[in-house]
């Protein structure tokens, strides 16, 4: 009896931190877009937006999960860090070829991201035509897809 009454406890403050957690501010904005890059073609362009914008760019598709703490955290953890990294909304647009390699290792999109997202998760066919278009679309350098100051 005494035992029961413990956990019923527990059980409430468990409730209630995950009630209080629910409160602490998370930041799920989607600043200007600034740029695009020039993508080779539309099917780049797709894929990408398939499987990388959600992080790399000011578009973010926030999913319902990333409202539910704790998770949101994490959901907003890796689009900043991810936007950081590499911006597809941010000129001049640089990582194009990193971004190629890791697609070819497949450490691009996160696995995380791939369990929740199946249109994100590639037949080999999309994989190498997405490699090949950021390639195409960054150059080799990895140097930005469109500057148009340039002489
Ligand atoms: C769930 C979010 C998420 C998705 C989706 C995602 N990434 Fe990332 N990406 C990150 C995070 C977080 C980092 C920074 C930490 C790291 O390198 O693991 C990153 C880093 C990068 C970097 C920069 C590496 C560096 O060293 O500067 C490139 C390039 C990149 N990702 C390409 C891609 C491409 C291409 C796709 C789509 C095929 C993609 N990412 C999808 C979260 C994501």
């Amino acid at each position: 009896m005494k035992k029961s009454k413990t956990w019923s406890v527990i059980l409430i403050v468990i409730a209630i931190l995950i009630i209080m957690i629910q409160f602490i501010p998370v930041s799920r904005e989607n600043p200007e877009v600034q740029g695009t890059p020039d993508f080779n073609n539309e099917r780049t362009h797709e894929l990408v937006r398939q499987a990388c914008y959600d992080c790399h760019s000011h578009e973010t598709d926030w999913p319902w999960y990333a409202y539910v703490a704790p998770v949101s955290w994490l959901v907003a953890s890796d689009v900043h860090e991810g936007r950081e990294h590499f911006n597809m909304s941010v000129p001049p647009f640089e990582h194009g070829d990193e971004a190629a390699g890791m697609v070819e290792k497949g450490t691009m999109p996160l696995d995380i991201y791939q369990w929740m997202h199946p249109e994100a998760r590639f037949t080999e066919k999309e994989k190498q035509d997405l490699i090949g278009g950021l390639r195409a679309t960054f150059g080799q350098s990895g140097e930005d897809g469109h500057e148009d100051h340039e002489h």
